[in-house]
């Protein structure tokens, strides 16, 4: 088997990442913005869609807030991943290459759902945004380390997986606010969570790509990365006067409780990963590459049984971000 580079195979990927640029995002200028969706203080009626906003919002309870807000600051902490997929190419040469331009062109959209729910819970009146604002901070000044190094294969194992698991968490959000009574919030995570759909496509379909032209490193990423668990990006998420990554506990405890994102979930996540990249049918590896996707392969079951013996913790911790 002829061994490639992986910087051989981006530069082969080159042309195929400048065309998922029109198929995977849409147009800057159509493509919905926070204005469509909140109220706005040039409108006359603005007060009245703003009391009617509050007064929706009056009625989330405990656990949706604490985690939508865990989802905002996660998105909000949208330079660390920029920065962190500027970083990843192999390529250095200095030209602008079709993974640049899809990477501000990604950016560009993830940076409106930061942007639209920030602003639909300083309008709710049912955040401390001081405290918010800080954990935000501190997110971004501890930054993560995902295990990806600068690996582009480990790193759109990642980003397949984090896209699939935000659409779940959005559209888990959207159900929960409309059964809570807040229509508006739930068509705001709904278009979030379609953003996150078409993105995990666009990841998904890289990880395929390059399946078909290097599958033994390919198998060998994706193994190195379950082995390492796919960690959310809020893992060092902290409050105020909190130890790094204290707060993250509570909110995935949350999150489980509510049903939002559960162990199950994940599960379900790398199922179907397994199905679409059709890991199973994969054979011309070496022994080690074989080796991985046995691994990949029995990891669903093995996890399953783990899974069962989580139960949802009753909540002990009081968010600092939440007025009661
Ligand atoms: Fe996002
Ligand atoms: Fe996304």
């Amino acid at each position: 088997m002829k061994k490639i580079s992986k910087v051989e195979v981006m530069h082969h990927l080159e042309k195929e990442i400048l065309n998922a640029i029109p198929l995977y995002l849409k147009p800057v200028e159509t493509i919905w913005q926070s204005a469509d969706l909140l109220p706005q203080s040039d409108n006359e009626a603005f007060f009245d869609h703003f009391k009617e906003l509050q007064a929706k919002a009056s009625n989330l309870s405990y656990d949706l807030l604490a985690v939508l807000i865990g989802d905002t600051i996660t998105e909000e902490v949208l330079p660390t991943y920029e920065t962190w997929l500027s970083l990843i190419h192999p390529v250095n040469d200095g030209t602008e290459g079709g993974w640049s331009q899809w990477v501000r062109a990604w950016t560009s959209e993830e940076n409106r759902h930061g942007d639209v729910l920030n602003k639909y819970l300083y309008l709710s009146g049912r955040v401390n945004m001081r405290e918010m604002e800080i954990s935000t901070q501190h997110l971004l000044t501890d930054g993560f380390d995902i295990g990806t190094a600068r690996d582009p294969y480990r790193s759109f194992i990642y980003t397949s997986f984090q896209e699939l698991a935000t659409n779940l968490s959005h559209r888990r959000v959207a159900q929960f606010a409309k059964q809570e009574g807040d229509d508006l919030l739930a068509k705001i995570c709904g278009h979030v969570a379609s953003d996150e759909a078409r993105h995990a496509t666009a990841y998904k379909s890289f990880v395929s790509w390059i399946f078909e032209i290097d599958p033994n490193q390919m198998m060998i990423a994706f193994e190195d990365m379950m082995r390492r668990n796919i960690v959310m990006p809020a893992h060092f998420l902290r409050e105020k006067g909190l130890a790094k990554g204290e707060s993250f506990r509570h909110f995935s405890e949350a999150a489980q409780r509510l049903g939002v994102y559960t162990a199950t979930d994940y599960i379900n996540i790398l199922s179907s990963l397994i199905k679409e990249w059709k890991i199973d049918a994969i054979n011309n590896l070496t022994e080690n590459g074989e080796k991985a996707r046995d691994y990949i392969m029995m990891l669903p079951s093995r996890l399953s049984k783990l899974a069962e013996r989580i139960s949802p913790q009753p909540s002990s911790h009081k968010f600092s971000w939440i007025y009661t």
